[in-house]
């Protein structure tokens, strides 16, 4: 059958502009929404915003890090693993790995970069003779916070707004330093560490789970940069450093031992596309709200495929770092 000349130019004119659209739809997409602008209040506001949306909640549940698959869980097909209770499970491994689950006699913990606290009322539950306190820089994380730990019964545990580069503690105050997923926003990391390392005591703990990049071979290509400075600027991070470059801020404090560290790609990356897959089953909470919200998820997407894509290269390492304060004479 031939088509009519109108037709053809209708059909080719609909071409050409769908063609047009897909190309600025992805030149938006490709341009990063939330760049790190140097400042912590922008951090803290990304944060709030996130909060108060209630959608990353909604998804996520208590906790804003990746889940831990275990290897039964990835052989089986990690699409049937229970999403949230990858994150409990992450939390569990990390303190096992960080030979945190047996400080009966901690007093006070602190939690680096809290969230809504999931990991702080986790260690408030476990050491109830401790107190537990989580610092962010998102006073609705201190609000959202503190309001689960009152429907949980958990009198131990304390939220505080707080810049984790310049924290009110004196030296030596904590058994145990726990910093999950917070290492990501910190424009100096080194500092990060020193600070943290500071107000622990002496014998106490530092455990750190991080998104890092490959630290070889040390030289990006092109392409790899523009994929890390999109990964940076779309969720407000300044930069990665690589697991050994925190191993060596750690060395380099002269008061941490026993560092140990490992990459936990295997174990976490299948949370990207799990974020998404939950999306899909239930598209309701975000369907039900503003055509900002609609796009912001789309943005999301988006990100979180090429963080899976960055992880699977290569290019992203996850790192898990740790230490002991030594004991001086
Ligand atoms: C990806 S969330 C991780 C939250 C939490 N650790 C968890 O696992 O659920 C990053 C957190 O780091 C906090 N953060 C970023 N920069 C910070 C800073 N300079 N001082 C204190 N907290 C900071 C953010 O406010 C946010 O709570």
């Amino acid at each position: 059958m031939v088509m009519p000349a109108p037709a053809v130019g209708a059909a080719v004119g609909f071409a050409a502009l769908a063609a047009v659209l897909a190309r600025s739809i992805k030149k938006v997409l490709d341009t990063p929404s939330r760049p790190y602008n140097g400042s912590f209040e922008g951090v803290g506001k990304e944060y709030d915003e996130w909060t108060n949306e209630g959608i990353l909640e909604k998804f996520w549940g208590e906790h804003i890090h990746l889940g831990y698959y275990t290897e039964e869980e990835r052989a089986s097909g990690w699409w049937k693993a229970n999403f949230k209770q990858a994150k409990y499970v992450f939390v569990d491994k990390m303190m096992e790995w960080g030979d945190a689950d047996n400080l009966e006699n901690a007093e006070r913990i602190l939690d680096v970069g809290c969230g809504f606290g999931g990991s702080s009322r986790i260690l408030a539950k476990k050491y109830p003779d401790a107190k537990v306190t989580g610092i962010t820089l998102s006073r609705e994380q201190v609000r959202r916070g503190t309001e689960l730990a009152v429907e949980q019964d958990l009198a131990n545990v304390e939220f505080k707004a707080m810049d984790a580069l310049h924290m009110d503690y004196e030296d030596n105050t904590f058994d145990l330093v726990w910093a999950c997923e917070s290492g990501e926003h910190m424009p100096d990391k080194q500092k990060y560490i020193e600070e943290m390392t500071r107000v622990l005591k002496p014998g106490g703990k530092l455990i750190v789970a991080c998104w890092c990049q490959r630290e070889s071979p040390p030289k990006f290509s092109e392409e790899e940069r523009s994929r890390l400075q999109f990964l940076y600027d779309e969720w407000s991070h300044p930069f990665f450093i690589s697991i050994e470059q925190f191993a060596r801020f750690m060395k380099g404090t002269g008061s941490l031992e026993k560092i140990g560290t490992d990459n936990w790609v295997q174990q976490t990356i299948a949370s990207w596309r799990h974020s998404i897959l939950v999306g899909v089953i239930n598209p309701w909470p975000v369907v039900f709200s503003s055509p900002v919200v609609w796009w912001k998820v789309i943005r999301e997407i988006v990100c979180l495929e090429r963080m899976h894509r960055a992880f699977r290269d290569g290019l992203m390492t996850y790192g898990m770092i740790k230490a002991v304060k030594k004991i001086q004479n």
